[in-house]
């Protein structure tokens, strides 16, 4: 496994990929890896084959993250996400400093970024201003960078696959974007680097995201017609509310490829929410057939 570190490094690597002719994955991603993280590695290695090259980019992009966010207390694990990706069969580990990414920002000569102006409006685009201004920016410079055919995305953050999707077919990079399921606990809790700041205490209420997905799939399973949205959300607020360090950001209920709120929930739909738990900030989605 090779480790890059600049981008004219890697757009180097990336054009004599493409004179030989090999097929490329990219999987972005903040670090402090995980087993949803692994199996986006093996789907893109399932994507490029045998003879394909798989690379993870581990880059901790500040511009996706607001003033009161948690980027200097986001989790850091260089040595053991390396163990991973080697024991996954990596054949590049990106690892670009703030430095190259965003050479002058400090300074304020960095001054380009890509916005996508629907899908990143609405939930974590409400809760997060600037959020998917630096998430889009982010993953366009890495499309620039390791100029791959497929890249994986995790359905963990719909949204932004939504969001990722829409840049890449409206700025024509030729690259397939592929999103592979939530990896969960035995629990229902969706695996995130950010549930290593839970106290037990909260990994314990953590649950209640999966509860809340749980219940809604049952009510909708069990209605004759459509359910009204209004009705499924006040009960996912008794339930978040039945735990003392659980507090509701957001509910929604949409469709799952244009995002457009849904008033009358039925199977075709899908649910995502927000939930603070002390200092944490949980997201999780499903769909709801
Ligand atoms: P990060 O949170 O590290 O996630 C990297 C990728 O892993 C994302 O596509 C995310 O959806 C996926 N992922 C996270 N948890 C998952 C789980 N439990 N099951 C399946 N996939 C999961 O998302 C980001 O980083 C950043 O916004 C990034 C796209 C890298 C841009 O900076």
């Amino acid at each position: 496994m090779r480790t890059v570190k600049t981008p004219s490094a890697m757009q180097r690597m990336a054009r004599s990929w493409q004179r030989q002719g090999r097929r490329v994955g990219l999987v972005p991603t903040m670090g402090a890896l995980h087993n949803g993280h692994s199996r986006l590695i093996r789907e893109a290695r399932r994507r490029v084959g045998p003879s394909g090259i798989v690379v993870v980019s581990v880059y901790v992009n500040p511009t996706q993250f607001g003033p009161t966010e948690d980027l200097s207390r986001y989790p850091r694990h260089p040595a053991t996400d390396r163990r991973r990706c080697r024991a996954e069969g990596v054949d590049v580990l990106f690892l670009p400093s703030d430095d190259v990414m965003y050479p002058g920002k400090t300074v304020g000569r960095y001054s380009t970024y890509v916005v996508e102006e629907r899908l990143s409006r609405g939930m974590e685009g409400v809760s997060r201003p600037a959020h998917f201004r630096g998430v889009t920016t982010v993953v366009a410079k890495l499309f620039h960078c390791v100029q791959p055919d497929v890249a994986v995305f995790g359905a963990k953050d719909w949204q932004q696959a939504a969001v990722v999707r829409r840049m890449t077919a409206d700025l024509n990079f030729p690259v397939r974007i592929v999103v592979a399921p939530t990896q969960r606990e035995p629990d229902g809790l969706a695996l995130s680097s950010r549930n290593a700041h839970l106290t037990s205490a909260e990994r314990a209420e953590a649950t209640v995201l999966w509860e809340a997905l749980e219940s809604c799939r049952k009510a909708v399973r069990d209605a004759k017609g459509r359910v009204p949205a209004s009705a499924l959300e006040r009960g996912v607020r008794r339930l978040i509310a039945s735990r003392p360090r659980a507090r509701l950001d957001y509910v929604e209920f949409f469709d799952p490829d244009t995002l457009t709120p849904v008033t009358a929930v039925g199977r075709d739909s899908h649910m995502a929410l927000a939930v603070h738990l002390g200092r944490t900030r949980l997201i999780d989605n499903g769909g709801l057939s």
